[in-house]
This record gives C-alpha cells, sequence and structure tokens, in this order.
C-alpha cells in the first residue's frame, strides 16, 4: 500500500487572496466544513494578523473543524506568530505555517536584509512557533527563483530548529514540470535531515503550470501538495485541488503514493460552493468541475460513451459528485426536508430564526421554479448570508421597463442607513439604468471592472447569479447576487459591492502588506 499524499488546501488563505475573493467568517467557516467533509488533510484558514476579521475567522474554524488539521499563516516575525499560536489554541490539531522570502531579489529588494540574516530569523521563527505547536511548516517563499545552496541552507537549519514540514513555493509561477521536480528532488538528495520532515510544494499558475509542477514534484518525493478549490489564488490562482486528487486517483499506475483519504465525490459540491461564495465563476471547460468536463457534444463521442463508457471517458462523474439528477426539492417539500437536505450540503442553521428566514426565501424561489437544485440551495444559503452583511444598502423594491424603441428606465427604492430613497434613471440597457439609479442615491465613487452573469442551473427559469467587481482607490470588492430575474439579480449583486466598500478596510495582505 502507498501512502496518502497530504492535502492541504489554502482556498480559505491564498484562494482568499484573488482580488475580490473576501468571504465573511460564516462563509469560510461553510467551506472549510465542506473541505472537512471532503477529508481534506490541512485546511490553511488564513492569516490571523491580518485583521481582526481574520484572526477570528481563523479561530472559528479552528473551534469547528475536528478531524482535518487546521493552519494559520504567519510571516517569521514574533508578533505574527503569538497571533497564529492564539487562534488556533483551541484546535483539534492545529498547525503554524511560517514563511520568509529567501530568493535574491526578494531578499534584497523587499525585504532588504542580507541571507545570513534571513537564515536567523527563520530558526527564529520556526522556534517561535513550536512553543506553541508541535505542528510547524515553513515555507522559504519564492523558493522557485532562490539558489539551490541558499536553500539547502535555509531548509537544515529550519528542519533542525523543529519544522516538521517545509514547503516549496513557486511564488511567482515561474517554474516548468521538469525543473520544478528536479528541485524536489535535489533538495530531498543534498539537505542532510531531509528525511525528518515532509517535502511540501504550493505552486502559482501563472504560466497554466501549477498542476503540472504540482505532480512533477510529486513524482519526485513531495508528501504534500498545497492547492485550492477550482485553483482560485493570488493573480492566476494555485494548483487546482480537483486536479491534483483526480490525476493522482486515476494514475494510480504513475504515482507513488494515493489519495485514498478523499472522498472525491464532495469535489462537485465544493467547487459550487466556493464558487457561488466567491462569485468567481468556473469556466465551463474547467477540468474536473467545468460544465463541460463531463458533456459529450460530438456524435461519435456520444455513441462511444453509450457503447462503453471507457471509449472516452477517463473518470467517473458520479466520483467527483456529480449525479445525473441533483433535483431534491420543490414547491411542497417541508421545512424537514429543506433543513436535511442543507445538512447534507454541509449547511447547519445556527438558530430557529436563520432557518425560518432561509425556508421562507425557499418557499419564495419555489413559487417562481419548480425544480430546486442542490446550487440553488447553495445560492439560497449564500444570499442569506450576503443580506446579513449588507449593512448600509438595502434593495426595497425595483421596477425596470425595456421596450423596443425606447430607452430602459428603472425606478429603484433603496434603503441607505435606514432612510428610503426612490431614483428613476434612463440606461442603454435595464441593468445600465438601474445601475445609474442606484449610483446616483449612493454617489459611491467607484469604477465597474466586471459584470458577469451565469445560470445556476439550466432552463430558462434558472436563477441568473451575478457577480459585479468595482474598485475605488486602489481597493476592489466582489459583489453577488442571485435570482430568477436577471436584472433584479444583478442590482443585488451591485448592491452587495457597494455594501462592502463602504465598509471600512482594516486588512493586510501577508506577502506585501504592512501590518
Ligand atoms: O505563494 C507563496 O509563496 C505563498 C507563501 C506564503 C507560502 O503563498
Ligand atoms: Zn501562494
Amino acid at each position: 500500500m502507498s501512502d496518502n499524499l497530504i492535502i492541504f488546501d489554502t482556498t480559505l488563505r491564498d484562494g482568499e487572496q484573488s482580488p475580490g475573493a473576501s468571504m465573511t467568517l460564516d462563509e469560510k467557516v461553510r467551506i472549510a466544513k465542506a473541505l472537512e467533509r471532503m477529508h481534506v488533510d490541512v485546511i490553511e484558514a488564513g492569516f490571523p494578523i491580518a485583521s481582526r476579521g481574520d484572526f477570528e475567522a481563523v479561530k472559528a474554524v479552528a473551534e469547528t473543524i475536528k478531524d482535518s488539521t487546521v493552519c494559520g499563516l504567519a510571516r517569521a516575525l514574533d508578533k505574527d506568530i503569538e497571533r497564529a499560536g492564539e487562534a488556533l489554541k483551541f484546535a483539534n490539531s492545529g498547525r503554524i505555517h511560517t514563511f520568509i522570502a529567501t530568493s535574491p531579489i526578494h531578499m534584497k529588494k523587499k525585504l532588504r536584509m542580507e541571507p545570513d540574516q534571513v537564515v536567523e530569523q527563520a530558526v527564529m521563527a520556526v522556534k517561535k512557533a513550536r512553543q506553541y505547536t508541535d505542528n510547524v511548516e515553513f515555507s522559504p517563499e519564492d523558493a522557485g527563483r532562490s539558489e539551490l545552496d541558499f536553500l539547502c541552507r535555509v531548509l537544515e537549519a529550519v528542519i533542525d530548529a523543529g519544522a516538521g514540514t517545509v514547503n516549496i513555493p513557486d511564488t511567482v509561477g515561474y517554474n516548468v514540470p521538469d525543473q520544478f521536480g528536479n528541485l524536489i528532488r535535489r533538495l530531498r538528495e543534498r539537505v542532510p535531515n531531509s528525511d525528518k520532515a515532509v517535502f511540501s510544494v504550493h505552486c502559482h499558475n501563472d504560466l497554466g503550470l501549477a498542476t503540472a509542477n504540482s505532480l512533477s514534484a510529486v513524482l519526485n518525493g513531495a508528501g504534500q501538495v498545497e492547492c485550492t478549490i477550482n485553483g482560485l489564488g493570488e493573480r492566476a490562482g494555485n494548483a487546482s485541488l480537483e486536479e491534483v486528487v483526480m490525476t493522482v486517483k486515476t494514475r494510480k499506475d504513475i504515482f507513488p503514493c494515493s489519495v485514498d483519504q478523499i472522498d472525491t465525490t464532495q469535489i462537485m459540491n465544493c467547487s459550487r460552493l466556493v464558487s457561488s461564495i466567491t462569485g468567481f465563476a468556473v469556466q465551463p471547460n474547467k477540468a474536473i468541475v467545468g460544465a463541460n468536463a463531463f458533456a459529450h457534444e460530438s456524435g461519435i463521442h456520444q455513441d462511444g460513451v453509450l457503447k462503453s463508457r471507457e471509449t472516452y471517458e477517463i473518470m467517473r462523474a458520479e466520483d467527483v459528485g456529480l449525479t445525473a439528477n441533483r433535483m431534491v426539492l420543490g414547491k411542497h417539500s417541508g421545512r424537514n426536508a429543506f433543513r436535511t437536505r442543507l445538512q447534507e450540503l454541509g449547511v447547519e442553521f445556527k438558530s430557529e430564526a436563520e432557518l425560518n428566514d432561509s425556508f421562507a426565501r425557499f418557499k419564495d424561489l419555489a413559487d417562481k421554479k419548480h425544480e430546486i437544485y442542490d446550487d440553488d440551495l447553495q445560492a439560497l444559503v449564500t444570499e442569506a448570508s450576503l443580506d446579513a452583511e449588507n449593512e448600509r444598502l438595502r434593495l426595497v423594491s425595483m421596477k425596470v421597463c425595456s421596450e423596443t424603441g425606447e430607452k430602459p428606465e428603472a425606478t429603484v427604492t433603496l434603503e441607505m442607513d435606514d432612510k428610503e430613497h426612490v431614483s428613476v434613471e434612463n440606461g442603454g440597457g435595464p441593468v445600465d439604468a438601474a445601475f445609474k439609479a442606484i449610483n446616483k442615491v449612493v454617489n459611491s465613487g467607484t469604477d465597474l471592472l466586471l459584470y458577469s452573469v451565469n445560470n445556476i442551473t439550466s432552463g430558462t427559469d434558472s436563477q441568473g447569479e451575478v457577480t459585479v467587481r468595482v474598485e475605488k482607490g486602489g481597493r476592489i470588492v466582489n459583489g453577488q447576487g442571485a435570482d430568477t430575474d436577471i436584472v433584479i439579480a444583478s442590482a443585488k449583486a451591485y448592491i452587495n459591492a457597494l455594501n462592502k466598500i463602504l465598509a471600512p478596510e482594516e486588512r493586510a495582505h501577508p506577502q506585501t502588506g504592512d501590518v
């Protein structure tokens, strides 16, 4: 029997570093529970020193999750490590992940430190982290562009200091598979105490090679892969969890390890949940979780698959949790059926009031749409939590007129700081008119960077899930909304984004920000 490859999910930390992908505490706990149900080994829940919100989220995840190890990120600084230690105090199994850059360019330009100082600080950080937990991970940031001899020196020192996992990040996604695999092999051969630590990899996708690089590392002895659901992450993202896991599972003949601990049937649920919460739609042709990943368009393929599935399919759709009939509830379903199905999807209501609110939303939706799918339910719960975070602005009602040959007109009633405003505007289309009417009240000073609509399920009665990205003074946020009427969904998404941009930001970025 081969060893399990350790799956370390960083959707809640690196994934959240995607512009606009910030998540609330409740959303993070929801995703963490879904990851736990998938039996992910380690969940990196955030960067506790970044803000009070980040600290509370890591703490809440640490207190909720029992089966997976919960990890907090910390720069190689005392104050970061203390904060991470505090956030993880009540974890069943907690890990501190500390890092410092080791590439010549990062040491010189970003840290303004000499290599000797970097080694000293790395060792100090690992020793400090060991005061809180035996489970310490160290990353030499930008390892992919670091000098081999120096990397070996740093790794030997931190392993001696007590790091049980050494993670090799290709921070800027610069490496190619052969090179990165060789790097891992050489490090394992050359670092004298390499047998005392698990070698991990953390690859970014700037050249589209994150999964390939990670897997090449596994073939060369990496025992842990850091990855994210849907490949979310800083810039072009990280290696995608579903791609790494399904490749190792499907190509058992090639890999020296297995992922038998992972319940792959939870993959689709996690993917949809993350997409619904972050508003980052999954491209249709995305491997494993894209809408077309198991669809056969051409007649020849369809014929082949019907005769024998293996002619064109290397994985079973059921293995990633894609079941043909996902319709679960309808107009006549009761509260118990509703609550039970959501529990199966990993959603627990904190109070009867929360359940009642979501159930009322479900009944409204069932009036407009006969068949309620899992994805509708996830969107509904997401919407309830979005409404809870919409603190200053709320959509009261809206009327939009569209007529051939006429300019669309939107009349929007908006509650802003507990006062109702009615605003009327014309626009190039109904969405444009609605956004103009909203902005006439809010006067937000934001630029619209992205507007996208996705249907949650198929059919013309499907809910449209809208993502809106706005920017103000360099700060970027995403807003989301869902409704069977896509103009209303658009207004909800815009209002959600404006609520977020109006809220004060107190959060720092682990790799660039000062804290
Ligand atoms: O990309 C990176 O180098 C990171 C580290 C903090 C591990 O995210
Ligand atoms: Zn990263």
